[in-house]
């Protein structure tokens, strides 16, 4: 059985240590990251349903089901043509995880950061209308964490990645909000960032930072147990990694992001 994940670049990669680390994701999974076209989130959206739908072929001509779309853009653009045109296939798909912090609600408000493109959404407007939670969520572009991600020096850009938070925060009074709610799978790789800007501006405030890593591979696994009885007698976690353009960068950053999860990873150029 061969998993499948997507996205436009290294994001989907915290999704994927979550399914392995916390929810023992286990078998042969094959990550293609579309680093030649990353960042999608400010592309026009024709060109970005399109190569989405290509880089999605690739996974599906590798005998890949179910695949994870590990990208809130790629999902809010596309998920639904993708599940109409492929019906063998299980799609996984990403999207901010507002219900959870509705669900939670402490009559507070809820900020959602997430690129350009996811913002803009039917899918995601529908959601926040489906949950009638409209008058509590301000949603936020935030398009630089997406590039600030993907650079080698990342590790070393806290204070510019600290002041493009601060610069975002500063335009809501957190007070007044309960959760931040991470809505692009790059984002959660800045958590220490986010807590860090946030006891600087509010030493006192206990806002909730949540992601969707948890629940995209509960549901993952949830389905890979259904079509596989086996799944429980599987041993090994083999990680492929396809890349879409040569990139040592993608290498290194994918190794220190995947770190903890002992998986025996491999490369190879699309
Ligand atoms: N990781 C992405 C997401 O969840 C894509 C960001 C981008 O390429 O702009 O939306």
């Amino acid at each position: 059985m061969k998993i499948g994940f997507f996205d436009s670049g290294l994001g989907g990669l915290t999704v994927l240590k979550e399914a392995i680390e916390n929810e023992k994701l286990k078998g042969e999974i094959y990550y293609l990251g579309d680093n030649k076209n990353t960042p999608y989130g400010l592309k026009d959206e024709n060109f970005v349903k399109k190569i989405v739908e290509e880089n999605i072929n690739i996974l599906i001509n590798y005998g890949c089901n179910p695949i994870v779309i590990a990208c809130n853009t790629a999902t809010s653009l596309s998920i639904k043509e993708l599940r109409e045109k492929y019906k063998d296939i299980i799609f996984i798909g990403t999207e901010p995880a507002i219900k959870v912090a509705s669900d939670a609600y402490m009559h507070k408000k809820i900020l959602v950061l997430a690129t350009s493109i996811t913002i803009k959404q039917e899918k995601l407007l529908n959601l926040i209308d489906k949950l009638n939670i409209k008058k509590c969520v301000q949603l936020c572009a935030a398009d630089k964490l997406v590039q600030f991600a993907e650079d080698i020096n990342c590790n070393n850009l806290k204070k510019e990645v600290n002041d493009y938070i601060k610069e975002l925060l500063s335009k809501y009074d957190l007070n007044e909000f309960s959760h931040i709610v991470l809505g692009c799978t790059h984002f959660p790789l800045f958590y220490e960032n986010f807590k860090m800007v946030i006891k600087e501006l509010y030493p006192n405030c206990n806002i909730n930072i949540i992601d969707g890593a948890k629940g995209i591979s509960i549901n993952l696994i949830k389905h890979i147990k259904n079509i596989n009885k086996d799944y429980d007698n599987e041993t090994n976690t083999k990680v492929c990694i396809f890349l879409t353009k040569e990139s040592e960068t993608f290498k290194i950053r994918s190794r220190q992001i995947l770190n903890n999860s002992k998986a025996d990873i491999e490369y190879k150029l699309q």
